[in-house]
């Protein structure tokens, strides 16, 4: 157990983590070179994509220092907010970090929000400047701002470079000679931490875990202790490129197990594994993921719901943090409230769903959760806009609200401050972190910041603010119901909740903003803003005269078809609603107002 070393790698979005984290695979020998791709560990398609990292990965490098061999377990996790919770659940089955900051950068949000997580649980902290190769590094600067943060001596700073390999060994031999081995009884009983889960569609869940005391054995008896559910070890192993089978894993090491499991909800992270027969203490409780925002998720053809259906229950065998249930809107018919952990979660469900499932969805606008009391006493949740109770019945309306951290230049604070009282937010406190570097904290309400907050915070920052939140609890607010009504029929799945102070404003940017998305038909279409019974705003859509089929008089017939097919095209995100044919991009409207 001395041998082994537990570490992940955290770092706000972009800094170069699963970059450096390809170099040390590729030093130790963990990747061959025909095995080696651009951020090996960011598996899947959307992730290689998109260039971010969605979930954590683990995996075990061999590495040989003064004639000992060593075994370091690796964690990379996710920058992005969304998924701070696969940072946070990482971070409890390491006892060091490597704390990556871009040379270039700086110190931002979730630098600071994840080294707090971090020292939360007592890891040892390896500070790696990286990219340093870049012409713009700021190497000085940066390592300022490092020390200033953790209090370390600037010597114990690592310059590095993934891209250009530089640093490597360094980081390698910080990990060896500052990480403490971990600690553990291999006698004891068995207590093992669930740090992530994967789904594979042929071997069902694997489950990953950091085993604190004990040993598990291949084909033992083993119980989660959250669940009281029993399973037998029938595979565990350890975590390389790819897995390798082993018969038995000992406290202080981490691997996997693969047992039967189907559904991803019966694994929580952070429960405990141990011994049906001769089992342990659990390690202590976990946190539930609560999602954040809600939207439904409609099939645009209305007989695809079953398989819509299906397509969901798969994909959340896939990621336990989605939620849903049905949900009917008089406007869409059948389809499902979903729950998902922020605006980056939606976006990646949605396409997921189109690609892995060739499903084509329509998505509504997304709020997040208010608690509304009522005058008999009791409370209820509001998932979605239709839910909201009948004003004379409601006593008041609670909505959740955060605290948001924002590291910017200083020469956009009076802009920052702006944007966040337009936001309804109250500034708690500035703080420099250098001459030219502040950060700022805001209380906000959850809703203003979910949607478009962090692009308008970009681009009045010229890119150089970023942002962290988290929640930190429920207060009343004065929220009415907006609904939207095409041709005098109310539309649910248009509807929004807005503060009162911004409802008849936001009534009247939502009907142009309506008016542009909609397209034109063969009918006048009105579209009307209002509050309860009380019309706020109207925009007309005229009719268009032609018929575009009459454009190509007779003749071609192949020309008339490709105009037929090109219409058909265009129709694929569309939804009718009553007469009116409605877009996927109005059902988003909402966010784009300005
Ligand atoms: P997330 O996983 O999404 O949080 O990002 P990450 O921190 O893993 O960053 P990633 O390794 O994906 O790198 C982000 C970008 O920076 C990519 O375009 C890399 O090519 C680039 N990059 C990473 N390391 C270096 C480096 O040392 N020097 C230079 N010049 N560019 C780098």
């Amino acid at each position: 157990m001395e041998n082994i070393r537990n570490f992940c790698i955290i770092a706000h979005i972009d800094h170069g983590k699963s970059t450096l984290a390809d170099r040390l695979l590729e030093f130790t020998g963990t990747v061959t070179d025909r095995e080696m791709q651009a951020q090996v560990l960011d598996n899947m398609d959307l992730e290689r994509e998109k260039g971010i990292t969605i979930k954590s990965h683990a995996i075990q490098m061999n590495y040989k220092l003064d004639g000992k061999d060593y075994v370091l377990n690796l964690i990379d996790t996710p920058g992005h907010v969304d998924f701070s919770y696969e940072v946070s659940r990482s971070i409890a089955a390491c006892e060091g970090a490597l704390l990556i900051v871009d040379a270039s950068q700086g110190i931002e949000a979730q630098t600071i929000s994840n080294l707090y997580l971090a020292l939360e649980n007592d890891l040892e902290i390896i500070p790696v400047l990286n990219k340093i190769d870049l012409p713009h590094a700021m190497p000085e600067e940066v390592t300022d701002e490092i020390v200033e943060m953790i209090g370390c001596k600037r010597e114990d700073v690592i310059h590095a470079s993934g891209k250009e390999g530089i640093g490597i060994e360094d980081i390698l031999k910080a990990v060896v000679h500052r990480i403490k081995a971990p600690k553990g009884d291999p006698k004891a009983p068995l207590q093992a931490m669930i740090f992530d889960s994967v789904f594979n569609s042929f071997r069902g869940i694997e489950v990953i875990f950091r085993v604190v005391n004990g040993t598990i054995r291949k084909g033992e008896k083993v119980k989660f202790v959250s669940t009281g559910q029993e399973y037998g070890a029938d595979e565990i192993g350890i975590l390389r490129l790819n897995q390798q089978p082993c018969n038995e894993i000992s406290a202080g090491n981490v691997g996997y197990l693969i047992s039967g499991i189907k559904v991803a909800k019966e694994v929580h992270v952070g429960d405990t594994i141990t011994n049906a027969i001769n089992p342990g203490a659990s390690l202590g409780g976990f946190q539930e993921v609560k999602p954040m925002v809600f939207a439904g998720i409609y099939p645009v053809d209305t007989t695809e719901f079953e398989e819509l259906r299906a397509s969901m229950e798969k994909l959340q065998l896939n990621d336990a943090s989605l939620v849903w249930e049905l949900e009917t809107s008089a406007a869409l018919g059948f389809g499902f409230r979903c729950g998902f952990l922020g605006m980056l979660h939606m976006e990646i469900i949605q396409e997921r769903l189109e690609r892995e499932f060739n499903m084509t969805v329509i998505t509504t606008v997304p709020s997040v959760q208010f608690k509304a009391y009522l005058t008999d006493g009791t409370q209820v949740d509001i998932n979605a806009p239709s839910e909201m109770p009948d004003p004379t019945k409601m006593d008041y309306i609670e909505e959740p609200y955060i605290k948001a951290q924002i590291i910017s230049k200083a020469e956009y604070i009076g802009a920052i401050i702006g944007l966040c009282m337009d936001k309804r937010g109250i500034i708690l406190n500035q703080n420099y972190l250098t001459t030219d570097r502040v950060e700022m904290s805001f209380e906000m309400p959850l809703s203003e910041i979910v949607f478009d907050f962090f692009d308008k915070l970009k681009s009045i920052s010229r890119g150089y603010a970023s942002l962290d939140y988290h929640l930190i609890g429920f207060r009343e607010s004065d929220m009415v119901k907006l609904d939207i009504m095409l041709n005098g029929e109310k539309v649910d799945a248009l509807s929004a909740i807005v503060h009162r102070g911004k409802s008849q404003e936001w009534g009247r940017k939502l009907c142009e903003k309506l008016k542009e998305l909609i397209p034109r038909q063969m009918f006048e279409i009105a579209i009307q803003a209002a509050i309860g019974q009380k019309i706020v705003s109207r925009e007309n859509i005229s009719a268009i005269r032609k018929n575009v089929i009459a454009k190509c008089y007779g003749g071609d017939i192949s020309r008339k078809r490709k105009l037929l097919e090109k219409q058909k095209k265009g129709k694929k995100r569309m939804r009718q609603i009553g007469t009116v044919e409605v877009p996927q991009e109005a059902f988003m409207a909402i966010l784009k107002i300005e």
